[in-house]
């Protein structure tokens, strides 16, 4: 199957010019969902992690399920103010502006094998703010893992771990 089949690129959403590529036709469609999962297992788990980060809201759809089928933890990398209890944040850029992504301080233990997960690596900001805010916590970050990359935005230039995708757009 190509996954791409089921990848919906929207033009000019959200803002003129940009083509968002929509994960929503593939998790709608029951088979191309358990194929996505099934591929991305397989390239999670050759890396024996304790457990998955998922990257908050689209990141989740895809960690939470991968990190059961691979019987690994899972934990919330979310943004500014949803998470209770202490936290640990880092601000990061966005194209307009900053944004900060927050972890509980306890969510990790020193040395636990973490894979990051997310449905798309555009520039690379969100990921290597997650990869930086584990590393604080002190997790070993094994890889970052994404289904779609974008390629001609060089993101995984920006991370300083092994990263996969499934699919990739030039
Ligand atoms: C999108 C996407 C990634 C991030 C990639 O999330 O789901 O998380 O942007 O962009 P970057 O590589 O340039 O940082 P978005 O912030 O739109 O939020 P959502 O997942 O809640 O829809
Ligand atoms: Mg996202």
């Amino acid at each position: 199957m190509n996954l791409k089949d089921h990848i919906r690129g929207v033009p000019d959403f959200p803002k003129p010019g940009i083509l968002f590529y929509d994960i929503s036709t593939l998790l709608r469609n029951a088979d191309a969902w358990q194929v996505a999962m099934g591929r991305l297992a397989s390239v999670v788990r050759a890396y024996q992690p304790d457990v998955l980060a998922g990257v908050e809201s689209r990141g989740f759809l895809l960690a939470a399920p991968l990190a059961l089928k691979l019987g690994c933890g899972f934990v919330m990398l979310r943004k500014r103010g949803k998470l209770p209890g202490a936290t640990i944040g880092l601000d990061y850029d966005l194209e307009y502006g900053t944004d900060r992504i927050e972890i509980q301080a306890d969510a990790v233990k020193p040395g636990q094998r973490v894979v990051v997960v997310d449905d798309l690596l555009a520039t690379g900001g969100t990921m290597s703010a997650g990869i930086s805010l584990l590393k604080h916590a002190q997790a070993d970050v094994v890889a970052a893992i994404a289904l779609i990359e974008l390629t001609f935005l060089q993101g995984r230039g920006r991370l300083d771990v092994p990263f996969e995708a499934l699919v990739q757009y030039d």
